[in-house]
């Protein structure tokens, strides 16, 4: 029972936000924070602090994944647990992850405060870089905790410098076993959630609050085309094989690939088209370009992903380039549980807080999280729907809600025992 209202320090929680974002390769307003570099090993050690001074119990494991822990009445029980992360894609703003982290620090700290005592334990978890933008593949941290990546293959992914993971993560002080990481299923009780929605569909109804049914499911491809290059004066046009010629002609057929569904929950993006060696008097050598598909139907995605392949051969062939694919991640969608979706939905009545249901089109941790455990989302506005650049913004008003609503759910789930529910331990 949670014995008086629970009450957010909303200006301690938006200075942790505001110092957390000092923690930066890109300037004010904008945030870049790349995994295991200076800043987000700096990052790291704020946020170490801001657990400890909780009073929470911390533990790291071996990708570098934070697990705060409050103990329980009955510790036994698997845990509730929160989280999000902290890492930020080059040019991004403060809010997206971050919300979520010191978010769930604040609903905890609230809870304390307000002299309740939960059955289960709760713990917040800051999951290692759910951003794709160092090694290629998001969601490392939760793709490790639930055994979606095996650790071998997790060791030997490489930055853009030929460095890999299992070397950076061991310089920044991660040195156990990559196969201590993974959790069992039942590990935990429940996973909630809290972040920005990163699309407009909030504010345009002008609701605070969404509760997460599903997260469409994403998938990458990284496409290498490659010709002779050549002196951009002397080679004849017909004698070109030129390959970002057919890197634009593919991007456009990625393109035409989605539309063809015909359907607002289907999308493509090629959001990195790399020339080499990229001087205006030398023929293209080598493209490189990365392409992101997502669906809440995983069998609509995968007939655009075909299409695309399609388009990728066809593209490489007319022109004589060579041409290779390599499939980055291709991840299914998540569904969020019904008790859970329940148990934040009573929590907003509670509060008298307006609500919609909705889908989520950004992935999340919660997407791995859903293999260990059953899980929902909650999620706050942000200003025109922008997210992942420096323009993004999520009031205080309603980052206070997020954190009242995550509170209360986090109360609801924890004082419950076994629970039947569609995947419950
Ligand atoms: C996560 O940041 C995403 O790309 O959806
Ligand atoms: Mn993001
Ligand atoms: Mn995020």
């Amino acid at each position: 029972m949670i014995r008086s209202p629970v009450l957010v320090d909303l200006d301690r929680l938006l200075g942790e936000l505001d110092s957390l974002a000092c923690f930066s390769d890109a300037p004010s307003p904008a945030v870049t924070r790349i995994v295991f570099t200076p800043a987000d090993r700096a990052a790291r050690s704020f946020l170490l602090e801001r657990f400890w001074e909780a009073g929470l119990e911390v533990r790291q494991d071996a990708i570098g994944n934070f697990f705060a822990r409050w103990e329980g009445l009955e510790p036994g029980l698997p845990a509730v647990a929160t989280g999000s992360h902290i890492d930020a894609i080059p040019y991004a703003g403060r809010y997206d992850g971050t919300v979520g982290v010191l978010g769930g620090l604040e609903a905890i700290r609230a809870l304390r405060a307000s002299g309740f005592r939960p059955r289960r334990p709760v713990e917040l978890i800051m999951f290692t870089a759910e951003e794709p933008t160092r090694f290629g593949v998001g969601c490392l941290g939760s793709r490790a905790l639930s055994g979606a990546l095996d650790p071998n293959t997790l060791a030997r992914l490489r930055d853009a410098d030929g460095r890999t993971l299992d070397e950076v993560r061991r310089e920044a002080g991660y040195t156990a076993p990559l196969e201590s990481v993974v959790k069992r299923p039942g590990a935990y009780a429940a996973f909630v959630e809290l972040h920005i929605e990163q699309g407009p569909h909030l504010e345009r109804s002008g609701v605070p609050i969404g509760i997460v049914e599903a997260i469409a499911a994403p998938a990458g491809l990284r496409v290498w085309l490659e010709g002779p290059g050549g002196h951009a004066g002397t080679v004849p046009m017909h004698e070109r094989h030129d390959p970002l010629l057919s890197g634009a002609r593919i991007a456009l057929g990625v393109e035409a690939a989605v539309l063809q569904e015909g359907s607002e929950d289907t999308v493509g993006t090629v959001g990195v088209f790399d020339v080499h060696p990229g001087a205006i008097n030398s023929i293209p050598r080598r493209v490189r370009l990365e392409i992101d598909v997502r669906d809440v139907d995983e069998n609509r995605r995968d007939r655009v992903l075909a299409r695309i392949r399609a388009a990728i051969h066809e593209a490489a062939g007319e022109r004589g380039v060579h041409h290779r694919i390599e499939e980055l991640y291709r991840d299914g969608p998540a569904r969020s549980d019904a008790a859970l979706l329940e148990a934040i939905e009573a929590t907003c009545l509670e509060l008298g807080i307006p609500f919609l249901r909705m889908k989520s089109r950004a992935y999340h941790d919660t997407v791995f999280m859903a293999r260990l455990c059953p899980v929902a989302m909650i999620f706050i506005p942000c200003r025109e729907g922008l997210s992942h650049c420096p323009e993004e913004y999520a009031s205080p008003e309603n980052i206070a809600w997020g954190v009242r609503v995550l509170a209360g759910t986090l109360a609801r789930l924890a004082s419950r025992g076994p629970w039947r529910g569609s995947r419950s331990p």
